[in-house]
């Protein structure tokens, strides 16, 4: 399969997504025609510095494009106001000016903190997201939803602030932790259940063992639906809410777990969306066959489908109590997404509570 360009179409924020092969070794042209300073910002994070960063660097400077190197601690507890303030007031020192770029390379912790600090720098300078892990080349470099965490809870200081350009190698996914790539795949998983019973029935027939041509087509399908679901809700007032299937029963299960990184965000919310579909199947909206298959193919992508997986001990009480302290309650009402069947879904407050203490305690 050729490489790909997709477009998130958002006015007069619209940008490209480019999806293929060799397009990190090629990445200095692309940069080139975007800025016509001769330096870029990088941030970047220490393990991807080692593997992934010296072809980027080498591209860039090939083109005349000196790299201003930022490197980061990996993992989730960079995405924090330390981390953030340092970034800024280092980019700051060197000097930077309104056409400034800034590259993220990396995860969704890079992504996420990298498009933060570009949001906040001179009131905003333009960034490209280099996503370097599955779940973010599907889903947290497109959208727009950049931020760090707070002590009080993951995500809650941000700002939403589009990249300008998105460019996927899946070649870098060949150095990814097979549990980083698991957990990818829950969120590729997620598309199909809650938009496109097809892209759902395609990925049980590859994701045991995904080809380089199936990861442009997952990645492709994938980057599709979120863009088209952010081109019509870019603020999350409605359908993009959709994108939170399974999402707020995993995130009591990974506040549980103190965000400490023993469970990652795809296996919490694989878990997640196996509890949607036992509501489902509760309020009819999805039958034993639809959740069946749910977890075979959970089964298969080497997630977990129920707490027992995890190895922990779980209080289920604390775990319901966490779940209605999410985001989603509006006026003390929990807002959950749930299923029709296979291919789509619904967001709704009708359900009852007994319920779903009863699927905590049985999960
Ligand atoms: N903005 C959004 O819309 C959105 C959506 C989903 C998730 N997120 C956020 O994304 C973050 C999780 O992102 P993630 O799963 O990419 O985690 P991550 O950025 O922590 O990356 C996972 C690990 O893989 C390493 N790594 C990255 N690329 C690699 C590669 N090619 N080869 C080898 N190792 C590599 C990283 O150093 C890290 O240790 C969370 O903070 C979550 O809140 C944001």
């Amino acid at each position: 399969m050729n490489n790909i360009e997709l477009s998130v179409e958002l006015g007069k924020n619209s940008y490209p997504v480019f999806i293929g092969k060799n397009l990190l070794s090629n990445i200095g042209e692309k940069i080139k025609s975007f800025t016509d300073l001769n330096y870029a910002i990088i941030i970047t994070d220490k393990n991807v510095e080692e593997i992934h960063l010296p072809i980027v660097k080498k591209s860039l400077e090939d083109n005349g494009i000196n790299p201003r190197l930022h490197i980061i601690d990996g993992g989730e507890n960079s995405k924090s106001l330390e981390t953030y303030s340092k970034l800024i007031e280092d980019i700051l020192e060197q000097g930077i000016e309104r056409k400034t770029t800034l590259i993220a390379l990396g995860g969704g912790v890079v992504g996420d903190l990298g498009g933060f600090v570009a949001s906040s720098l001179l009131r905003g300078i333009k960034f490209i997201q280099i996503p370097t892990t599955l779940l973010s080349q599907v889903d947290s470099s497109i959208g727009g939803k950049t931020g760090i965490n707070s002590d009080y809870g993951k995500n809650l200081i941000g700002a939403f602030y589009q990249p300008s350009m998105v460019i996927s190698d899946i070649d870098v996914l060949k150095t990814l932790p097979s549990r980083e790539l698991s957990a990818g795949l829950a969120e590729v998983i997620k598309y199909g259940l809650i938009k496109d019973r097809k892209f759902f029935d395609y990925l049980n027939t590859v994701i045991d063992d995904i080809q380089d041509d199936d990861f442009i087509e997952i990645i492709k399908t994938s980057c599709k639906i979120k863009a088209d679901l952010v081109s019509k809700d870019e603020k999350e007032k409605g359908v993009r809410a959709l994108l939170n299937l399974g999402h707020t029963f995993g995130h009591a299960i990974e506040k549980y777990c103190n965000y400490d990184g023993t469970i990652l965000h795809g296996e919490a919310i694989s878990i997640g969306m196996v509890l949607a579909y036992r509501v489902g199947v509760i309020k009819k909206t999805a039958n034993d066959q639809d959740l069946e298959q749910v977890i075979q193919i959970f089964k298969l992508a080497k997630l977990p489908t129920k707490l027992s997986d995890l190895g922990i001990n779980f209080d289920k009480n604390k775990l319901l109590e966490y779940m209605y302290k999410d985001k989603k309650v509006e006026n003390g009402k929990l807002k959950l997404v749930l299923p029709n069947n296979i291919g789509d879904a619904y967001t709704t407050s009708d359900f009852n509570v007994n319920d779903i203490q009863f699927i905590w305690e049985n999960a």
